[in-house]
């Protein structure tokens, strides 16, 4: 017989917790305050892991989910939380890691940003497989803990054009002969086109193309073609096509990007995001700024905008090449890129860079320790050698954390403000962004 349990709190990922006999147990589909019946599908020594079978008292934060596909594709992990609820619970979670690793309060928790919930995701990396059993293609994410395709026809959470194309593109791979060649489709919506890179274990055949180009017409799409690594990446058809971009209309910047770049899944609440970096920041006339993981120069182009000279650095040359590019587009001639490895940060290298007024930093996942650290300690420096303001944008509030830290407890900084900003709406993603000061 399953189990029945009480749901004390909700963990990091979206999952229920409860105890069973003192022994934690994580429930997948159940909410903080509900009674779930459930089916544990792993021991491990010190937690379970389950999933809800049947919910026998319902949250009132409990919504219907409105992707069918919820439960089994492994795209959106909290569609039965309420939106607001989803919110409050990234919120936590920023302030619990500040609190527990980084040992630190913001003076000011900053209201989250957020925006619709629904139609949000302008990139995607889709997987696709020609299955024989089910007589034809998968285009879709992968399922929950499992490498198989869901087998999906539309999705909430893709932009609407790129949801309509799902079955077509389904119904193509169903078609093309070298199918079980092709892996993925990378998905990247611009302002003018949006662009289906195919990645290629081997070349179309004269058959296959002759598709591919029918599908591209039909869809209003353009298509690429990706043989092998990302430098590989080409236009296929057709040639001549809108350039992917997104703008910043704020700052009046336009953005161009090639469809491998990184660029924020989320084109509103990236405009938020910037928007809210740039209130926080405050460049002027005359500072000197480091925006460091730059990107393509979605921060650094706003700041050279106020005037300020801005040095951007960042470990991709393609996307150092790219961000050069674009300040030349939108006439910043003082913004400044260079490309580095800046998780080989030293204090030594940092204080080659020069004195910064202030720095701009959005690391990867895996944080910023060793900026963080290349830092001088409060106690070795004068007030004019340390940045004396850091806005420290972050995909992971665990690193975010361990890095707030350093900088409040060794490097003399005040965690003055941070905040959430819901850039994956109905998964466990938490993006902040949090003001240092000195
Ligand atoms: C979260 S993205 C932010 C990019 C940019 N700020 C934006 O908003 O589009 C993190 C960036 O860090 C870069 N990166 C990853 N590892 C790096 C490293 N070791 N050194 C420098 N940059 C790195 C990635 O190429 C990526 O552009």
């Amino acid at each position: 017989m399953n189990p029945v349990v009480d749901i004390l709190s909700l963990d990091h990922e979206g999952h229920g917790i409860a105890r069973i006999d003192g022994k934690v147990t994580f429930v997948d589909g159940a909410l903080a305050g509900e009674r779930a019946e459930i089916a544990i599908y792993r021991k491990h020594a010190k937690y379970n892991s389950a999933n809800a079978v049947a919910i026998l008292k319902a949250s009132a934060q409990r919504t219907e989910p409105r992707c069918k596909y919820f439960g089994r594709c492994g795209g959106c992990s909290m569609q039965h939380l309420e939106a607001s609820a989803q919110l409050a619970a990234k919120q936590r979670v920023l302030e619990d890691n500040l609190a527990r690793i980084g040992k630190v309060k913001p003076d000011v928790m900053l209201p989250a940003l957020h925006g619709p919930s629904w139609g949000y995701r302008t990139r995607a990396r889709l997987s696709a497989r020609w299955v024989d059993k089910k007589g034809g293609g998968l285009v879709g994410f992968r399922e929950k803990r499992s490498s198989f395709i869901a087998d999906m026809a539309s999705c909430e959470v893709l932009t609407p054009d790129v949801s309509a194309l799902i079955q077509p593109l389904r119904d193509l791979i169903g078609m093309l002969s070298n199918a079980d060649r092709i892996p993925q489709i990378e998905v990247a919506v611009g302002e003018h086109v949006t662009v289906l890179v195919f990645r290629l274990l081997e070349p179309w055949s004269e058959e296959d193309a002759d598709l591919v180009r029918a599908f591209a017409d039909r869809h209003h799409v353009q298509i690429w073609e990706q043989a092998k690594g990302p430098d590989t990446v080409r236009p296929f058809w057709p040639d001549i096509a809108p350039e992917l971009s997104y703008s910043l209309p704020e700052f009046d910047l336009v953005m161009p990007f090639k469809p491998t770049e990184f660029t924020q899944v989320n084109t509103g609440i990236n405009r938020a995001l910037v928007s809210r970096a740039m209130r926080l920041l405050n460049p002027q006339p005359g500072e000197r700024i480091a925006d460091l993981f730059c990107g393509l120069g979605n921060f650094t182009l706003p700041i050279a905008r106020s005037g300020a000279e801005v040095h951007g650095i960042e470990g991709s040359t393609e996307l150092v090449a790219r961000a050069r590019e674009n300040a030349l587009r939108n006439r910043l001639p003082n913004a400044h890129f260079a490309v580095d490895n800046l998780f080989e940060m030293t204090p030594e290298k940092f204080a080659a860079l020069g004195h910064f007024d202030k720095l701009l930093i959005d690391p990867p996942r895996s944080g910023a320790i060793e900026v963080v650290k290349s830092l001088p300690d409060c106690a070795e420096s004068g007030e004019g050698h340390a940045p004396r303001r850091i806005v420290y944008v972050s995909c992971d509030p665990a690193t975010l954390a361990r890095d707030a830290e350093v900088l409040c407890h060794v490097k003399g900084y005040r965690l003055e403000a941070a905040g959430v900003a819901n850039m994956f709406p109905h998964t466990a993603h938490v993006e902040s962004i949090a003001l240092f000061e000195r």
